[in-house]
């Protein structure tokens, strides 16, 4: 079996570190991938980070890691979330478990950003933990692919910024 993670972020996250850092953090997205692949490799699986503003880059990203084998995803679509009909087919017709993150709570901004055409067909959700919920959406695609619920709790934490 594969051990490799897609992390899949979508437009504008490039700019993390940048972006409304009182809204989004101060921490860059390559500082954040550093991190995470620290995580990764003490739960005992790679990670293929892509980002991209197009929506059918997106899409190529989720139908190559699905050929590739991979383990699932951890998906920060962005405002694609909120839009994208084809993202959703994507992991429709690959079936390719994922679990969707989020910087900030959805939930608490614009009515425009509560629906999500990704989160019912997601494994879970994570919102609102800032960078760190992409460490608890990591920890809990392992846990549902491989049933290694150990992989939750372990000791094994995310490197401070
Ligand atoms: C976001 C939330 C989206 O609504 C927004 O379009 C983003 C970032 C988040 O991580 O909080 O670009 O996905």
């Amino acid at each position: 079996m594969s051990r490799t993670v897609l992390v899949l972020q979508g437009p504008n996250l490039d700019l993390l570190g940048a972006r409304e850092p009182e809204r989004y953090g101060t921490e860059t997205l390559a500082a954040l991938r550093t991190r995470l692949d620290v995580l990764a490799e003490a739960l005992d699986v790679e990670l293929e980070h892509v980002q991209s503003a197009h929506e059918g880059e997106l899409v190529d990203a989720v139908h190559a890691a699905w050929r590739a084998g991979h383990l699932g995803a951890v998906v920060n679509a962005a405002a694609y979330t909120h839009t994208s009909i084809a993202l959703r087919d994507a992991f429709l017709a690959t079936q390719m478990p994922f679990v969707e993150v989020h910087l900030t709570n959805t939930f608490a901004r614009e009515s425009f950003r509560h629906t999500s055409l990704l989160a019912d067909v997601a494994a879970g959700v994570v919102l609102g933990l800032g960078p760190d919920g992409y460490a608890a959406a990591l920890r809990l695609l392992v846990a549902a692919t491989t049933g290694r619920r150990d992989t939750l709790w372990a000791a094994t934490s995310l490197p401070p910024t």
